[in-house]
């Protein structure tokens, strides 16, 4: 591949790391005055996680943060993306409320050991652990008092963390958020959009409008950083969004056009107004009245709100006209080809297959389309069967490591043939963890956990990822 000697290597500021969220790992759900999260009793509820798994213990990592801050020093990581959880900052959530010391205690010497170890911190304010007090007293992102709450949550981490935190993501993918959170309501609160009340969401309303504050959220959040914190702290701040690449099925029009209407609104429902200054025509087109509108003031505060374009990526999907789903462009997936075979690899989750020149053709079309320095904030696999497999087969991830073999040679050529303008990688993930809705049937780490003991043990993929990083790394 590519890290032979001779080929290019990465600027000594491109930062490799891994990443994860805190209700993913952390567990200690009810330690040191944090309150609730909507994950919490979501994930208790029977039914709702794949397994019946729940956060309350996760990877032990509010416990064992030292332990993991020593295994990132030994993968020699440049820096480590992790989520601060709102309701240990603020375990009710509001900007009346209560702010919590322990909690910021806490985050406080987490980010001065990654320092102390050479890690840069790359902070996630919101991965989708709301206060559970926010929900219950006005439904959370479907309400714009959320606006002020969630500034406010900013403006404490800020105030916190922001003489030692320099990279900044204030949200995590909204898609996920509006459409999973309260369209086909799969993530926590749970809640199923109006109207139809249909898992697919066509002619809902609700998950637009959580789109829409999440956006004018995080816009507020950025005015407030770059009027208040960023001229004394010097830092970034943007939002990551999800998106993956979308080829047509075949050269039939429509099919040629549901790719660009899967883009529009997998993507671009978010980052055409934050890059660009408007929601995308085709989504007006399809939306009509029930897509919100920003006003004047509302959209000079949204447009051009991110320092970077925070992208997490995994597949790429081929698309087909005449589906049903609104949330992705009325346009239809499939991993097979017209001639039956299949794009990738296919990994644990239906989701999910290998396709590495979709990575490397979705950095330059973003690159060419928003023209801001990418940050790739999330990328990985997920390895079928892995939790049927003994730990020693585990750690013998090969098909999460041709994923990566694929992914980083498809990142090198994107930057050194193509010329787009890249500064992190950030793998999915540095430990196995609780997936969401799969509870911990599902495997990303490059470090398998062993959940009866919390053990952990580096994959041959954790292995493979230091590899190229050093390889790929300017000699400092
Ligand atoms: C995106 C999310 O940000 C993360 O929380 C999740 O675990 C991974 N994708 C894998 O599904």
């Amino acid at each position: 591949m590519a890290s032979e000697s001779g080929a290019p290597k990465f600027n000594k500021d491109f930062l490799w790391g891994f990443a994860t969220a805190a209700f993913q790992i952390e567990g200690s759900t009810d330690v040191d005055g944090r309150g609730k999260s909507i994950w919490d009793d979501f994930s208790r509820t029977p039914g709702k996680t794949f397994d019946g798994g729940n956060g309350d213990v996760a990877t032990d990592s509010y416990a064992r943060w030292e332990e993991d801050i020593a295994l990132l020093k030994q993968y020699g990581v440049k820096a480590y993306r992790f989520s601060i959880a709102w309701a240990r900052i603020i375990p009710l959530g509001g900007r009346n409320d209560p702010v919590n010391p322990k909690g910021i205690e806490f985050y406080s010497k987490f980010i001065d050991r990654l320092l102390a170890n050479g890690i840069t911190p790359f902070v996630t304010l919101y991965h989708w652990d709301l206060p559970q007090g926010l929900h219950d007293r006005y439904q959370g992102w479907l309400n714009k008092e959320i606006i002020l709450d969630y500034v406010n949550y900013c403006r404490v981490c800020f105030e916190a963390f922001g003489d030692r935190v320099k990279h900044w993501l204030t949200m995590n993918e909204p898609w996920c958020v509006a459409v999973l959170g309260y369209g086909r309501g799969v993530f926590a609160p749970g809640h199923t959009s109006d109207r139809l009340r249909s898992p697919i969401g066509n002619s809902a309303t609700e998950p637009w409008i959580v789109g829409h504050n999440v956006i004018l959220s995080h816009a507020y959040a950025t005015k407030l950083y770059r009027e208040e914190f960023k001229p004394s702290q010097q830092g970034q701040i943007g939002i990551t969004l999800n998106g993956d690449w979308t080829m047509p099925y075949d050269d039939s029009p429509e099919n040629v056009a549901s790719a660009q209407h899967s883009l529009d609104v997998a993507i671009g429902w978010f980052a055409d107004p934050i890059y660009l200054g408007s929601y995308p025509d085709y989504m007006k087109e399809m939306l009509g009245d029930r897509l919100p509108e920003f006003t004047d003031e509302e959209l000079a505060i949204v447009k051009g709100s991110s320092d970077f374009y925070g992208m997490n990526t995994y597949t790429t999907n081929l698309t087909k006209a005449g589906g049903d789903d609104e949330f992705q462009g009325l346009a239809e997936y499939t991993f097979t080809r017209p001639d039956g075979t299949q794009l990738g690899t296919q990994a644990h989750c239906a989701w999910l297959q290998t396709y590495p020149d979709g990575f490397r053709a979705l950095l330059n079309y973003l690159y060419k389309r928003y023209k801001l320095p990418i940050y790739v904030t999330e990328n990985g696999f997920a390895v079928k069967g892995e939790n049927s497999l003994t730990i020693d087969q585990a750690c013998q991830d090969w098909d999460r490591v041709e994923y990566f073999k694929g992914a980083c040679e498809a990142l090198h050529a994107a930057v050194f043939e193509d010329g787009v303008d890249i500064r992190s990688y950030f793998p999915w993930s540095f430990l196995d963890n609780f997936e969401w809705a799969d509870g911990y049937e599902t495997r990303f780490g490059v470090t398998y956990v062993d959940y009866k003991t919390q053990r952990r043990y580096p994959k041959a993929s954790a292995k493979f990822l230091v590899n190229v990083s050093l390889n790929y790394r300017d000699p400092l």
